[in-house]
């Protein structure tokens, strides 16, 4: 599998390490428009194979993307990142007309791509994406929910004291710190709920503390997480590779599913060889249908700023 990360910066850099690290790939490609970046990021990754055992080949290019041509899946990362006290909202502006030049860029030489869509807002930026290419929707993921649900899971662990690795959890709605939906109710330890070992309060605390966990990275280092999401990309690429049918949250264009239409939202979808197989219509509470509703506004007011 041939695997482009646009974005050399610290997301970027993170999907190619833990991508080549997981070794599911051949060609590992990173491009960058500051001049000798991706070259001098893909070098030193390309220096740690020897290390950590890996085979994939990870090459740089300074915007050349005949260089990434025959890519099965890219990732565009590009644009900037929010500095402490910004929304993800607020990077529209700058980050709208990169993230469809370089889709654009991404489609002419890999006209069978799947795109996965990390920059932000990400919602907002996977359904430019969808909308400037008019790809069918299987090939057009958000990334968001897979990094949101591992965050929600890192909390639960802490509050339950145990093993991330034994809970079991997920975020839907929008990326960002008022359109998350984090499935309390449907969140569980080794298949026990997590009421059983957890208050009302604490539950709401942990709520609330994932809503809010992209932010509170944001203003502890100056910039935004990369690790995490880094990770969280890679995990969505194996599955493609794999073709292992998982099943991630994932930012996608729905047409009537959940009664939502013309917009891209976290939801579960199935993660195999043609990118999204099948997206996951999963019985809500009220509340949380109630909560998927509101974040679903926000995300179609923050898509109504898009020139299209
Ligand atoms: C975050 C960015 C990637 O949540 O949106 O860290």
């Amino acid at each position: 599998m041939k695997v482009t990360i646009v974005g050399a910066g610290a997301v970027g850099a993170s999907c190619a390490e833990y991508i080549a690290i997981k070794d599911f790939s051949d060609e590992i490609v990173l491009v960058d428009i500051k001049e000798g970046f991706a070259e001098g990021k893909a070098m030193d990754l390309m220096q740690t194979a020897s290390l950590n055992g890996f085979d994939s080949t990870i090459t740089g290019t300074t915007g050349d993307y005949s260089k990434t041509a025959g890519s099965d899946v890219a990732v565009i990362t590009s644009g900037i990142p929010r500095k402490p006290g910004m929304t993800r909202e607020e990077l529209i502006g700058t980050n709208a007309s990169i993230v469809k030049t370089v889709a654009e860029n991404l489609i002419k030489h890999s006209p069978e791509v799947i795109i996965i869509v990390v920059s932000n807002p990400m919602d907002t930026m996977t359904y430019l994406a969808a909308k400037a290419l008019g790809l069918p929707k299987n090939r057009i993921i958000g990334m968001g929910g897979a990094l949101d649900s591992a965050r929600f899971k890192y909390r639960l662990s802490q509050a339950m004291g145990c093993p991330a690795s034994e809970v079991s959890a997920m975020v839907i709605g929008g990326h960002s710190d008022t359109g998350m939906v984090p499935l309390i109710e449907k969140a569980s330890r080794n298949s026990i709920p997590v009421s059983e070992f957890l208050s009302a309060d604490v539950q709401s605390e942990v709520v609330e503390a994932t809503k809010v966990g992209g932010a509170t990275l944001t203003k502890l280092l100056g910039t935004s997480a990369w690790y995490a999401p880094g990770a969280a990309v890679s995990e969505m690429v194996k599955a493609i590779a794999l073709d292992s049918k998982k099943v991630f949250p994932c930012s996608a264009l729905l047409e009537g599913e959940y009664g939502l239409n013309d917009l891209c939202i976290g939801v579960p979808c199935v993660i195999g060889k043609n990118g999204i197989e099948q997206i996951l219509e999963i019985n809500l509470s009220d509340a949380e249908k109630a909560k998927l509703s509101s974040s679903s506004e926000g995300v179609s007011k923050t898509n109504g700023l898009l020139e299209l």
